[in-house]
């Protein structure tokens, strides 16, 4: 299957998926990665693996319908079977939802449904909650409010700050993200309802 890779930040997710993807048994290729802004780490491991990248930066457009129209077009290059938001910290909007929806997958550092948006680790040391973790959702046209595949627990113990729950987080992230990716390319993605399940 062929995938392109939504980045807006470090890219350690991208980096895991490029890890696995030179295993021709996995099943899926990340043929491109896209990323909201210029310069960031993702972009650059793209390149250090030969992988083409472009970057599609609001504030180049008029509006965000134009830059809507702007991704959607830049994803839809590489022809993707799927499209793997990986720390995309962007909202994509209604054309690109008409041209890739339920073929979209998200990682979030929490358990949804709760603490969805972009501070997902803080809100939930903030609540208090003594287990959190990670969860791969369908992208729907809300905030992480899509169908969720997979999800893994992480504890919070009590020394636990923001960077270093996320840290925890970020690696069983990446593990569930390198699986599930892997699955959905070799074995399909049902969504019925806001029910989903890897499988045809
Ligand atoms: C991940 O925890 C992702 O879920 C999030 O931001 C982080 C991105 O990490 N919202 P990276 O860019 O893949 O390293």
């Amino acid at each position: 299957a062929r995938l392109v890779v939504l980045v807006s930040g470090a890219g350690s997710n991208l980096a895991a998926l490029l890890a696995a993807h030179d295993v021709p048994a996995y099943g899926a290729r990340v043929v491109g990665v896209v990323s909201d802004r210029p310069g960031i780490r993702g972009l650059e491991l793209a390149q250090d693996a030969g992988i083409p990248t472009a970057v599609v930066s609001l504030k180049e457009f008029p509006d965000r319908a134009a830059w809507d129209e702007a991704l959607t077009e830049a994803v839809a290059v590489f022809s993707p079977d799927y499209v793997v938001a990986a720390g995309f910290m962007k909202l994509v909007g209604a054309p690109f939802h008409a041209r890739f929806g339920g073929r979209m997958l998200n990682t979030h550092p929490a358990l949804l449904p709760s603490f969805p948006g972009a501070h997902g680790v803080r809100d939930a040391l903030a609540y208090g909650v003594k287990v959190s973790g990670c969860s791969v959702i369908v992208v729907d046209e809300g905030v992480d409010s899509g169908p969720i595949v997979a999800q893994v627990p992480v504890v919070v113990e009590d020394a636990d700050d923001e960077a270093s729950l996320h840290e925890r987080i970020k690696v069983a992230e990446r593990a569930l993200l390198v699986d599930v990716v892997g699955r959905v390319a070799r074995e399909g993605l049902v969504v019925e309802g806001r029910r989903a399940r890897i499988g045809r």
